[in-house]
């Protein structure tokens, strides 16, 4: 077999701890596709269902989508490109790069387009982690990155939130001297909540040299307060910043996404890509980036929603972890496992619990609909 890796891609992964063997099993997985998720909401919501398949008509409010769908001016742009599917397409995906670039205010080589953010974040976990360069991660947190970290032999070390539910951005700069990632998920998942800019220009300033710090801005336009990376990037900082259009523009199942950083660094998330990027998930996504007011109009529509859920838990005595996402952290003070399965047998699926926390569950929003089924089925199961 052809070596996959260059004489300097080789002394990099042996500088990162890598061995003869962990090289080979990592020239096995990226030879097979690199777009191999090895974790995201859908396989969650999927492991959840397992067993009989959830009904037709059961309300899924437990993998942080967008009931909304595209916005109508993505979908009238990808029913006009459907007819040309035969080909390739892949100016689509450059169109894209440019229309990102402009949004951003990032030079067009300071973005790189995928097919959601899901592949650029593993990508990075396994281009500058390894078994001596960790993944550092904040705790309650997204999960994929560490799942990939675990993948190539990577330690995980997991800081908990603080008390305001912000990044510990002081404990996580000084984790490990040898961090690879620092992973901040802005606004975060599960708990939807915000970490100032002066907190991350803090991390920027006083990580390890040499760490990347990944910020995961997946949710960034649900919040009012969460300001971007991207001023950052522009500084020429060792920050990669990922991006998807799966949540607050709800192509999650049309996939696009991007990697906003630094040319030198996404370089080395870049190679071995598979090649042309799905023509639809682009064309959609540029269309929503030049729908006029779509990020305010939604983020209002979510926050009025989630309000008005948040209000009515509270009224009947749950705590719940003040958010500026989709997405709710309930106490249901008893094992929220429990809860989870009892809210499937009412026909609604709600998000999981995290170890940290075992007595919250994470709640989506959905429609206002969804909503009312939601309320229903959690006063019934909860006897509230
Ligand atoms: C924090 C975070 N990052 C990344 C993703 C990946 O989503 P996608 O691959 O659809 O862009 C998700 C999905 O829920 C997420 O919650």
């Amino acid at each position: 077999m052809k070596d996959l890796f260059s004489p300097r891609q080789r002394r990099d992964l042996i500088d990162r701890g890598f061995n003869r063997r962990d090289l080979a099993r990592l020239a096995a997985f990226l030879a097979a596709g690199s777009s191999l998720s090895f974790y995201n909401e859908a396989t969650l919501a999927q492991g959840l269902s397992a067993g009989p398949p959830l009904p037709e008509d059961a309300v899924r409010i437990n993998a942080n989508e967008n009931p909304m769908g595209p916005c109508p001016e993505a979908v009238e742009a990808i029913r006009k490109l459907v007819p040309q599917g035969g080909r390739y397409l892949y100016q689509e995906t450059f169109a894209f790069r440019d229309a990102m670039a402009a949004a951003e205010g990032v030079p067009l080589d300071h973005v790189a387009p995928f097919a959601g953010s899901s592949d650029p974040l593993h990508r990075v976990v396994l281009a500058f982690c390894g078994p001596e360069k960790s993944f550092v991660v904040a705790d309650p947190g997204y999960e994929a990155g560490g799942k990939a970290a675990e993948f190539i032999g990577a330690r995980t070390i997991k800081v908990p939130l603080r008390r305001d539910w912000s990044h510990d951005v002081r404990s996580m700069a000084a984790a490990d001297p040898n961090a690879g990632v620092i992973y901040v998920c802005n606004p975060n998942n599960p708990t939807g909540s915000v970490t100032p800019r002066e907190e991350i220009e803090y991390l920027v300033a006083n990580k390890p040299r040499g760490t990347i710090i990944l910020l995961d801005e997946a949710y960034i336009h649900l919040a009012k307060t969460a300001e971007p990376g991207t001023p950052m990037v522009v500084a020429g900082k060792d920050v990669i910043i990922l991006r998807t259009f799966s949540k607050l523009y709800g192509m999650a199942g049309l996939r696009a996404g991007a990697a906003i950083g630094r040319p030198d660094l996404l370089e080395k998330i870049r190679g071995y890509a598979a090649g042309a990027l799905p023509a639809t998930g682009m064309v959609g996504a540029i269309a929503s980036l030049k729908a006029r007011g779509l990020i305010e109009t939604r983020r209002r529509l979510i926050a009025e929603i989630r309000g008005e859920t948040v209000g009515w838990l509270s009224k009947k005595g749950f705590d719940v972890i003040p958010s500026e996402a989709n997405m709710i952290m309930i106490d249901t003070r008893r094992p929220g496992r429990a809860v989870q399965q009892a809210m499937l047998r009412e026909k609604v699926a709600i998000g999981r619990t995290w170890p940290a926390l075992p007595n919250h569950v994470r709640v989506s929003i959905g429609t206002p609909e969804e909503m009312a089924t939601f309320r229903a089925a959690f006063g019934r199961v909860m006897n509230v």
